[in-house]
């Protein structure tokens, strides 16, 4: 899939319907991996991503503090994610939003706990920079790729699987 976003509410309706499409992994972690230049759009999209789970609390960038932890509330508000019944539905309980930027290698993410957040179904992890720590996040991850193409436009490529 290859879109081209011309406007943050494109990249809003991207993230939905890549979150649609998403099948969560089976017992562990949904790993996404967010490749792409600064100010591409990563961040941005996991804004964007966090709206559609009906995130309410703002999702900023995670660069200085590594990691930040949102729940999935109960006050679900629906979205475009269904369970195939068309019943608004979140396989995950939590959003988790990694920005290993300021990492420098699998140790460094190792020590914030990976393990554990990693092996915990309820969890949905968007990965800013995973080239920073190596391969840890290992093959099975999912990936998007983000491109600046002009100022306001962000090209979005991803697998559909
Ligand atoms: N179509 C678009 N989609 C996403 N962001 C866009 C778009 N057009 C312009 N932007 C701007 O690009 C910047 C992307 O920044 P950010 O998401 O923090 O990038 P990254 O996390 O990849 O460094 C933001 O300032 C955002 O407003
Ligand atoms: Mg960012």
């Amino acid at each position: 899939m290859e879109i081209v976003s011309r406007s943050l509410a494109e990249t809003e309706e991207a993230a939905r319907a890549f979150l649609d499409k998403l099948k969560p992994a089976k017992g562990r972690a949904t790993v996404i991996g967010l490749l792409g230049e600064l100010g591409s759009g990563k961040t941005a999209f996991t804004q964007a991503a966090a709206r559609a789970l009906g995130i309410r609390a703002p999702v900023q960038s995670p660069t200085f503090v590594i990691m930040k932890t949102y729940a999935v509330s109960g006050k679900w508000q629906g979205s475009p994610l269904t369970n195939g019944k068309g019943d608004p539905f979140c396989p995950w309980g939590n959003l988790i939003h990694i920005d290993c930027y300021r990492l420098n290698k699998a140790d460094d993410l190792l020590h914030l706990g990976w393990d554990e957040l990693a092996a915990d179904p309820a969890n949905l992890i968007l990965v800013e920079w995973p080239e920073r720590v190596g391969n840890l996040l290992s093959s099975p991850a999912l990936k998007i790729k983000f491109e600046v193409v002009d100022e306001n436009s962000r090209k979005i490529i991803y697998d559909e699987k």
